[in-house]
């Protein structure tokens, strides 16, 4: 039986995770769930899994009372005690955004299976993590489709024998628009994804492309394999999830039906493949074809190449791409700026940062921060797209 941290869990990946977790209760036990604002929610998850403690990102207003009697904690500082509990043994980290890299720190620092959603905790804290990985002895499980799909196909084989990694993308809403219908793209039409249903933010990252740059990130990171082998290709029905070649030519792929409940039971389950009759239907050659694969219109959508720029760049750069495109997502969802308008904002910003090496925690704090800063104030000027690449000192270099 093991005992279960579900950070995150009023979203749409820790929804997907206890959904998971109610049809295997001879394996799993809930012991602590936490929210951010959404206490009405916490309250009801508490009162159905009965956790050790729960924890609210953000104090409730005064005259909250609960309906469940149990342990309420409140707070960042709580959160990341939350992932190093002892009353945990397998921590899912399902928090949105930069919020997460405190948690999966902690985590991983405590010697966790740290099962992780929360890409935006190795885009801007990728070397940090790792070490908290192996000085903490703890083991890292992706939950993204596509990185889970990547473990999946590699099974424990070493970097040295990958020849390169596809991820596929869904293209999103937007993947066949003509270039000039993306100004008037409102944040409804972003937010309608056409095979994935998931949380807003990831949503928009992935009409924009952002979301999987943020991926090529979290795969160099995860499998520690370099920028010029990390493919992307889009597959408008996202039935392949990614696609391992191997250094003597044979490739392997992971499919099946667009549900996070796959990979969320693989992070959970792993190393076995757990029994479970109700999640979506296996991969059907006849239903599921033919498969179908483009590339990606890097001109149509800069935010992909930008971010994988800043990536390859390294340094304060994915930091920095991290906290612009979470703050240019807030200001498009607020009405501040339009769609095109978003990589603008995220340029901008860039054109603060460099390639120093980052060195600590408080290091990725500050440059999170100062980022945030610029990108609240950048203008939502149109980017050009012949500004479509992050300039960085290694290209000035070369
Ligand atoms: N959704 C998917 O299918 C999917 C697929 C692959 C990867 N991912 C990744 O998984 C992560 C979660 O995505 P999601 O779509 O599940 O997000 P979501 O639906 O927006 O849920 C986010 C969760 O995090 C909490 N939260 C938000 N801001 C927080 C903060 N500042 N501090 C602490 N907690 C906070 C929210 O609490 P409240 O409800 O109280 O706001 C909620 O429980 C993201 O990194 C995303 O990229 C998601």
């Amino acid at each position: 039986m093991k005992r279960v941290a579900v950070l995150g869990a009023t979203g749409s990946v820790g929804a997907g995770a206890l959904e998971v977790i109610r049809r295997h209760p001879d394996r799993f036990r809930v012991t602590v769930l936490t929210a951010h604002r959404n206490r009405e929610a916490l309250d009801a998850l508490a009162l159905e899994w009965d956790p050790e403690f729960v924890v609210l990102g953000t104090p409730p207003p005064h005259g909250f009372t609960p309906r469940w009697s149990g342990e309420w904690r409140v707070g960042p500082d709580a959160l990341e005690d939350a992932a190093r509990s002892p009353r945990a043994d397998l921590v899912l980290n399902a928090l949105v955004g930069f919020a997460g890299l405190g948690p999966t720190l902690a985590a991983l620092g405590a010697g966790k299976r740290l099962a992780l959603a929360n890409k935006e905790s190795l885009v801007a804290g990728g070397a940090l993590v790792l070490r908290a990985l192996s000085e903490g002895g703890g083991e890292l499980l992706p939950v993204d489709s596509e990185h889970s799909a990547v473990h999946q196909c590699l099974a424990g084989r070493p970097a040295a024998e990958i020849a390169r990694i596809t991820l596929t993308a869904s293209g999103g809403p937007f993947r066949t628009w003509p270039a000039e219908r993306l100004a008037a793209v409102r944040p409804a039409d972003a937010l309608r994804h056409p095979t994935w249903a998931m949380g807003s933010k990831i949503t928009i990252d992935s009409a924009t492309l952002a979301n999987k740059a943020l991926e090529v990130i979290e795969a160099q990171t995860l499998f520690g394999i370099p920028y010029e082998r990390i493919d992307v290709v889009v597959h408008p029905t996202s039935i392949v999830h990614s696609v391992v070649e191997f250094r003597d030519g044979s490739s392997l792929a992971q499919l099946g039906r667009p549900s996070m409940e796959i990979p969320i039971l693989w992070a959970l389950g792993y190393p076995e493949h757990l029994d479970d009759a109700r999640v979506e239907p296996g991969f059907d050659p006849i239903r599921d074809g033919p498969l179908e694969f483009e590339p990606v219109r890097e001109d149509v959508f800069p935010l992909f190449r930008a971010g994988v720029a800043a990536g390859e760049a390294g340094g304060e750069f994915p930091v920095a791409f991290n906290a612009a495109n979470e703050v240019a997502v807030e200001r498009f969802l607020a009405g501040q700026v339009g769609f095109e308008e978003l990589s603008g904002v995220v340029l901008r910003t860039l054109e603060g940062f460099s390639s120093r090496a980052i060195e600590s925690v408080e290091d990725v704090r500050r440059i999170d921060a100062r980022a945030r800063g610029i990108a609240r104030e950048a203008p939502g000027a149109r980017s050009r797209r012949s500004r479509n690449r992050v300039s960085t000192s290694r290209e000035t270099n070369e």
